[in-house]
């Protein structure tokens, strides 16, 4: 019998070396809930993540199962500590699993280099995270233009600025993001998902930092470019009525996913 290693982190008293040195197994990934007959465009099997400090270890992921059809709109719940972020920044491709397979649009992140992770980050996927990947020393409207132009897709100057009035900010399009708060920083790399166009939104709490006028204008926005442009998100939120926009919600709970449903 083959034993998967989401299986082996599930079983007491297995050391995580050994899980490590082992080979992933055969995966029974979470069909579920996805939407039935569409093509899968991010694949996630028996993912495990240890974060390791000197002697501590944390175990941030325990064999995660996760398959998102092209066009859905997750939301991804669970209490602080559960992994939401951790999943995100592995579907990101800014981290690595431990163990087991992240495909995004049909790419291996956890086999590739990061050159080509970094490809990806910039053509198939917006990031809208808590911590930005927006330049420091370049005001909006310029972050706007870069991210454009990194993802092929380059625009003019008052598209830059249509985008950040769009989300609110077209009167600090010359601020640099260290003149920002959090939640404007956040709604500033949502303008570059704007004008990138993106396959897939990862968003780490957008709405966290916002009043709620904000957040609904915000998450209109976002539900917009879903229900336009078919964009497939992956949505990290703590707010029950964040998630009530999605179309499926799927809950980790440390490390596991305990609960995938369709609400829509
Ligand atoms: N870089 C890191 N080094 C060590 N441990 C980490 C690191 N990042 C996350 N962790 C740990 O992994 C676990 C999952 O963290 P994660 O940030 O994914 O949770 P979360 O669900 O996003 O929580 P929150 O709702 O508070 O944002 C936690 O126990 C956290 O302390
Ligand atoms: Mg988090």
């Amino acid at each position: 019998m083959e034993v998967s290693l989401g299986t082996l982190l599930r079983m007491p008293g297995v050391p995580v070396a050994a899980i490590e040195s082992g080979t992933a197994g055969t995966s029974d990934a979470r069909r579920a809930a996805r939407q039935p007959g569409a093509e899968a465009i991010i694949q996630v099997s028996d993912v495990i993540k240890v974060f390791r400090e000197g002697d501590v270890e944390t175990i941030a992921l325990r064999g995660v199962d996760l398959e998102i059809a092209r066009g859905e709109f997750v939301a991804l719940m669970g209490r602080s500590g559960s992994g939401k972020s951790t999943l995100l920044h592995l579907l990101a491709g800014s981290d690595r699993p431990t163990a087991g397979h992240v495909i995004v649009g049909g790419v291996d992140l956890s086999r590739v280099e990061e050159s080509e992770r970094a490809r990806l980050r910039g053509s198939v996927l917006g990031i809208v995270f808590q911590s930005q990947n927006l330049v420091p020393f370049l005001d909006l409207e310029e972050n706007t233009l870069l991210a454009a132009s990194l993802a092929d897709r380059p625009v003019d100057r008052s598209t830059a600025g249509e985008a950040l009035a769009r989300v609110g900010l077209g009167e600090r399009a010359h601020h640099r993001p260290a003149q920002l708060s959090g939640g404007e920083q956040q709604r500033a790399a949502l303008a570059t998902v704007l004008v990138t166009r993106p396959a897939v939104l990862l968003a780490d709490e957008i709405t966290g930092e916002l009043d709620s006028a904000n957040a609904t204008i915000l998450l209109d926005l976002v539900s917009e470019m879903h229900a336009v442009e078919s964009l497939t998100i992956v949505l990290a939120t703590h707010d029950a009525e964040v998630a009530r926009r999605a179309d499926r919600i799927v809950e980790l709970l440390d490390g596991r996913v305990v609960g995938d449903r369709r609400i829509r």
